[in-house]
């Protein structure tokens, strides 16, 4: 099938949310993916960061194929032993006093669900987030976010928003009060332009969190499962948040998110206060165990560290070289940002990588955002760098 017929046959009936880049992916492979005409691409969104041990990664698809043909679904009022090992595992991973965890299947459910035991451990109903922030597109999570173009169209569904610049620790002093139920931040903004915050903004929102009796949730669904170099973000600073989201990379591919929580938080909720059908679906419980298994034993945090490190480097380089196209780089680990400094360019530099065989994203208008796969080979990262930044310099002619 050719491109051309996908895309009108798709004009009839898919609901109009979404412009489409023009290519139809068939199958990908590590950090390449082919389209249905036979092209072949390398992608540095790693499917907007969920990839993060490469397209389907031979053990995580086995791992799939073995756990369907065993016990696919059943309900959340039976044990299953994937479950059972991925909340053990959860806890292990992240700081101590998280024990425990709630499985679902999205992102923003992840902060839907962390808005909730928010409310339940606090009786507040005020939340507190921070300007150019994501937490996903439902309901709840859009009363947080802090991106207008993604909440504006709903806002009558909401009540009022006290969302703060990221950052900026005079404005959350003010903002936090005795009426405050929650601050959701992102140790790192994703969407919101590769945002990272100065050394020691997380450790004092967290005091301040303390102080006026305040959770902290740290939304680490981008962030998390390695992607800055740690396995969670927060360890950058040390900070334990009372509740932590996580998702995208979690499950390498299949869609499943989690939230995580205090023994004191998850003193406050009673059976029936959460659920959903298909919550800790043994089938992307096991993509989650085998999703952590691989990042562990490759040695991907470390990997992403590094790595991280040299892209960085590579990137404020070349931006110290052409003041003129970039403004400079931002980012930890894999999650990386280069600045650009014309909104027109940047608006057309993933059709020109597409062209020239790349996926890439650009995010906040003008920032090319890098989140490839944490095991991307470094001899398709580098040659796919040097042809990003010769379009983005102006030198390659596609
Ligand atoms: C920090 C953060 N929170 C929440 C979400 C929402 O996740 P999902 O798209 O899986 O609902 C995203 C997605 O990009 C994200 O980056």
């Amino acid at each position: 099938m050719k491109l051309d017929d996908v895309v009108a046959r798709e004009a009839k009936h898919f609901l109009p949310v979404v412009n489409r880049m023009p290519v139809a992916l068939e199958s990908g492979r590590g950090s390449r993916v082919r389209d249905i005409e036979g092209r072949e691409y390398v992608d540095l969104t790693s499917g907007w960061g969920v990839c993060a041990i490469g397209h389907c990664h031979p053990e995580l698809v086995d791992a799939i194929a073995e756990q369907a043909g065993r016990l696919m679904q059943t309900t959340n009022l039976f044990y299953t032993l994937p479950q059972l090992e991925v909340a053990e595992r959860l806890a292990a991973l992240s700081p101590e006093e998280l024990t425990r965890s709630f499985l679902v299947n999205s992102g923003t459910e992840a902060v839907e669900g962390a808005l909730k035991l928010a409310h339940r451990a606090t009786g507040r109903r005020k939340f507190v987030s921070t300007t150019q922030s994501f937490h996903g597109r439902t309901l709840g999570a859009l009363q947080v976010i802090g991106q207008a173009k993604h909440r504006d169209a709903y806002r009558e569904l909401m009540p009022e928003q006290v969302a703060v610049p990221f950052d900026d620790l005079a404005a959350a002093e003010r903002a936090i009060d005795t009426d405050t139920a929650a601050f959701i931040v992102e140790p790192v903004q994703g969407e919101g332009g590769v945002n990272v915050p100065s050394s020691g903004y997380l450790t004092r929102i967290r005091e301040l969190c303390r102080e006026r009796g305040a959770l902290l949730i740290l939304d680490e669904i981008q962030t998390g499962i390695g992607r800055t170099g740690r396995m969670l973000a927060l360890e950058h600073e040390g900070v334990c948040p009372d509740v932590l989201t996580l998702g995208k990379g979690l499950g390498g591919g299949f869609p499943v998110a989690a939230f995580l929580c205090t023994e004191d938080v998850a003193q406050t909720v009673q059976p029936g206060d959460h659920g959903g059908t298909y919550v800790g679906n043994p089938l992307a419980a096991a993509a989650v165990r085998t999703t952590l298994d691989v990042v562990t034993r490759e040695g991907l945090v470390a990997r992403a560290d590094t790595l991280g490190a040299a892209l960085h480097q590579r990137l404020a380089d070349f931006a110290a070289a052409h003041p003129d196209v970039a403004e400079g780089a931002r980012g930890r680990g894999l999650l990386q940002g280069l600045v650009l400094c014309d909104a027109d360019a940047a608006a057309s530099l993933p059709r020109r990588a597409l062209d020239a065989g790349l996926l890439v994203n650009v995010t906040a208008g003008r920032v090319m955002r890098l989140f490839p796969a944490l095991n991307i080979p470094e001899d398709e990262l580098w040659p796919a760098l040097d042809t990003l930044l010769a379009l983005v310099a102006g030198e390659a002619a596609v």
